[in-house]
This record gives structure tokens, C-alpha cells and sequence, in this order.
């Protein structure tokens, strides 16, 4: 399996802090953003990666993380997102180098506590299709709402007005060869981009979709600039990436 990073976007809620730079080269703690989601990739035995970057900043990307060698990477690879037209148009320029494999994507700004080792296992044993990850929050409204039916999402709505549960979408998604052929059929949406949830619930329709709900905590630090100050106390009180703790 190969990982996919987003790490482009104008970071416009982030103002003036990324005035000048790549929200994702901002600090949690003691170091840059974007080192976290290297390290859940990393820790996850994936070894190729690419990352997508974009904007004015994106030579700065090169000059911090070189060939993803300290992360133990066999090679980070890079490229461009020109404009900002959303994740899953983002996730079609890795169609090359996914070369026919799954990939985990995995958001920029996406902290998690602990490992996500299990579920990539689980992953590669489902063989086929999607797998999202769930988290429990607090403002659902925020985010990719998954409609339950026991263990089952039997929809993904995206930033809903009424919110049917407050299991949150996080930006960590494994898929199969196929997302590419479904990004293809996407239209843009409302706010004028290709949504991953619409990628989601392609493979949820074609019964193809599972779900793994997360243990511990999960920040989504680029949200605003209140979630980038809880992530950045958060990730400096307990850590981030951690082994998770042995299952009772
Ligand atoms: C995106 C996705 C949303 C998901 C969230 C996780 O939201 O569209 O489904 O829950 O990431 O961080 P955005 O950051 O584009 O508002």
C-alpha cells in the first residue's frame, strides 16, 4: 500500500498565519504540522508516499522533509495542486503513482493519538473497496457525518445542517485501484469542489465501504485557528501516534 498527504489550499481560515507560508509547515508543539501525518504513514509500514502540495510556499516542502528518509520512507515523492478544487481533485494527480495499488490518504492537518496500524491490516485483509475511519465529536456540523445502521455507514453527509449521529469522517481513507475511475465521475459540489464524501458514498452504494471507529483522540489542527491552539496543547500533553493501548 502507498500513502497519499494533502498538504495544499490557501489556508484562508488560518489568516494572516499562513500569509506567508503552508499552513502545513505551521508548528503543533514542537514540530511542523506536517510531520504528523508523515509519521502515522510511517508507522503504519507504508514506505512510498507522495505528497500533494500547492500554492507559493510548496519549494519550502522539498527544503524541510528532502527524500522522507529521516521518516524511514524508501522515498517521498512530490507534486502540484493548481488552485484549491477540493480533496478529491487533489487525490487524482496521485493516479500515476499509485500505479494500480490501494493507497491510504491521509489529510495534512489530521492528528491522531494513536496508530493506525490495525486498520491499514485490515485494510490490505478486505482486499478490495474503501475503508473511512470514524470519530466520536463534539460539532458534527463540521465535518463528513456517517448515518449508521448498526456497524454499517449507510451514508456519508457532508457538513449537514441536522446531523442523523456525531461520528465524524476523519481525513485518514484507504481505497482501492477503482477511486481513481470514481473521481472521474464526480461534479463539483456547492462550494465548487470535487468532495471526497461523494467518493465515500460511491463505495458505499456499491457496497464496497467499511468502517473502523478510532480509540483516542483525533484533531483536525488546520480546522481554525481554536482547533490549531486545542491540537497544538493536546499533541504537547499526550503525544501523537502512539501504540495504542492493548485491547481488554
Ligand atoms: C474535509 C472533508 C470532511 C472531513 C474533514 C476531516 O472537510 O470534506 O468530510 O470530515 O475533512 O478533516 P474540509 O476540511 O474540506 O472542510
Amino acid at each position: 500500500m502507498k500513502g497519499v498527504i494533502l498538504a495544499g489550499g490557501t489556508g484562508t481560515r488560518m489568516l494572516p498565519l499562513t500569509k506567508v507560508t503552508n499552513k502545513h509547515l505551521l508548528p503543533i508543539y514542537n514540530k511542523p504540522m506536517i510531520y504528523y501525518p508523515l509519521e502515522c504513514l510511517a508507522n503504519a509500514g507504508i514506505e512510498e508516499v507522495l505528497l500533494v502540495t500547492g500554492g507559493n510556499n510548496s519549494g519550502d516542502f522539498i527544503r524541510l522533509l528532502g527524500n522522507g528518509r529521516e521518516f524511514g520512507f524508501k522515498n517521498l515523492n512530490y507534486t502540484y495542486q493548481e488552485g484549491a478544487g477540493g480533496i478529491a481533485q487533489a487525490l487524482a494527480l496521485a493516479e500515476h503513482f499509485a500505479d494500480g495499488q490501494s493507497i491510504c490518504l491521509i489529510l495534512g492537518d489530521n492528528i491522531v493519538e494513536y496508530s493506525i496500524r490495525d486498520s491499514c491490516r485490515r485494510f490490505r485483509h478486505q482486499g478490495q473497496g474503501a475503508k473511512i475511519l470514524l470519530a466520536q465529536v463534539e460539532n458534527p456540523k463540521a465535518y463528513g457525518v456517517a448515518e449508521l445502521d448498526g456497524d454499517r455507514v449507510a451514508r456519508i453527509v457532508e457538513k449537514p445542517a441536522q446531523p442523523k449521529s456525531n461520528w465524524a469522517v476523519i481525513g485518514i481513507y484507504f481505497y482501492d485501484a477503482k477511486v481513481f475511475d470514481i473521481v472521474r465521475t464526480l461534479k463539483p459540489s456547492a462550494r465548487n469542489e470535487l468532495e471526497i464524501t461523494d467518493v465515500n458514498n460511491a463505495y458505499i452504494h456499491r457496497g464496497e465501504m467499511t468502517a473502523d471507529r478510532i480509540v483516542g483522540w483525533w484533531a483536525d489542527a488546520g480546522e481554525n485557528i481554536d482547533f490549531y491552539l486545542k491540537a497544538c496543547v493536546t499533541v504537547s500533553q499526550s503525544g501523537a501516534n502512539k501504540e495504542p493501548p492493548a485491547a481488554p
